[in-house]
């Protein structure tokens, strides 16, 4: 049967974290019967429960009357009010709930979505609508866009150009090599990066914003991490803190990673009116919103004082767990004094130990002897490989036995 199936669909990969979770699984058994039962570090799904306020209305509202019917696609008044409470208080702006916000079923159902209702799928790479993303980065953007028909470019960030790439040097990359700069419908933007933790400065959200307007080009910003920075860190600033954005871009927000409410899948998008409304209405042919109790929940707990509350203890938490995987890095012979370890997000990338070849050969080898659970740098883009990305998401007991084990298994950085 898999021929009747579209071009762009057979050359899709398995998405990597399925890959690898997939492996663990086959490998589980044997792991802990040597005394290495897998930990892992691959998902960016911290272990900690949400918060108690959300919980606690779930199971309340789960009970009441009305719960169980269709929701609005869009999402339901009180959500999209007090998301755009939110982005007030974030950004100074004001959202039109009605217009220019729309919820999601997490982030990556509404990237997935926009990219396809950008790109006319094309089936010679030449002919492709182009969609701009950061290299290294969330892997499943270039898949949502090879499997919507387009091509992927990716721009290097670098610790050269301090995370915050050229972006007329990269168009021009790309007439170099051979593509239409007429094709460029998108740039993707994310900061705080994943899988680099890496913040931009407020002057380059403002060059993303002149250079999308310039090309007549949509700006996607990714934020589902904006609120994971560091006491002390340098602020991770909305694209909508930027005069006039809304004219070309929008912005992806996620309850995943703030709230640890990864399995619930519910996130927001808000902007520039055409674009939020083209994702509403492409949704209103292929998903029915998202159970009430769950919105319900979450427009209780992004402005309340908890969730606040919440955000701070977890990225002490996260700054914690950091703490201890650096200093265990640096004892195994790592070059932490010249990495910087990020301010924000729950990610640590790092380079493989010299005698290994590829990204790959690293991380299989930590999973098969040790039982650790990293993603191979690669995964996140071609700049990636040489890398690997250690999601600092397990308890802080587990972070010390990854420690342990990587000493008494013999990873040191040689
Ligand atoms: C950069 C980035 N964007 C979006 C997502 C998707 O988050 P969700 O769909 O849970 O909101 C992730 C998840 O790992 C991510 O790392």
């Amino acid at each position: 049967m898999k021929e009747l199936f579209n071009d762009y669909v057979q050359s899709l990969e398995t998405y990597i974290m399925i890959q690898i979770k997939m492996e663990t699984a086959r490998l589980a058994p044997e792991l802990t019967a040597k005394n290495r039962a897998p930990i892992s570090l691959a998902m960016g799904a911290p272990v900690e429960k949400p918060p108690q306020l959300v919980t606690d209305k779930i199971r309340e509202y789960a009970l009441a009357d009305g719960m169980h019917t269709y929701t609005i696609v869009k999402g339901e008044s009180y959500l999209l009010e007090s998301i755009a409470q939110n982005m007030k208080k974030r950004t100074g702006v004001d959202f039109d709930s009605k217009s220019e916000i729309c919820a999601l079923i997490g982030s990556k159902e509404g990237i997935a979505n926009l990219i396809r209702a950008l790109i006319n799928p094309k089936k010679e790479m030449k002919d492709r609508d182009i969609i701009l993303i950061p290299d290294p980065g969330y892997a499943s953007y270039k898949e949502m866009v090879k499997v919507s028909g387009g091509m992927s470019y990716g721009i290097p960030l670098t610790p050269e150009n301090n995370y915050m790439p050229d972006l007329d040097e990269a168009m021009n990359n790309l007439e170099k090599d051979g593509y239409d700069k007429n094709k460029v419908k998108a740039l993707i933007i994310n900061y705080p990066n994943n899988p680099l933790g890496a913040i931009c400065t407020k002057e380059y959200l403002q060059k993303t914003v002149d250079f999308c307007k310039k090309h007549k080009i949509l700006l996607i910003s990714d934020a589902a991490y904006i609120d994971l920075t560091f006491e002390g860190a340098p602020k991770a600033h909305s694209v909508f803190e930027i005069e006039g954005a809304k004219d070309v871009a929008v912005e992806f927000f996620s309850f995943s990673k703030p709230y640890s409410m990864t399995g619930w899948r519910i996130g927001w998008v808000c902007g520039n009116a055409d674009a939020v409304g083209i994702l509403g209405k492409l949704k209103s042919t292929i998903d029915t919103g998202i159970y009430k109790p769950i919105q319900k929940a979450a427009a209780d707990i992004l402005n309340s004082q908890e969730g606040d509350k919440y955000i701070v203890e977890a990225n002490h938490r996260f700054e914690r767990k950091q703490k201890i995987v650096v200093d265990g890095f640096k004892e195994l012979g790592w070059p932490m004094d010249k990495i910087n370890p990020p301010r924000a997000t729950f990610y640590l990338w790092l380079p493989i130990p010299p005698k290994y070849k590829t990204s790959k050969e690293f991380t299989d080898a930590v999973l098969h002897k040790s039982g650790i659970v990293l993603v191979p740098g690669n995964g996140f883009g071609n700049n990636g490989e040489g890398w690997f990305r250690m999601s600092i998401v397990a308890s802080e007991d587990d972070m010390k036995e990854v420690i342990r084990r990587l000493k008494e298994d013999g990873f040191y950085f040689e």
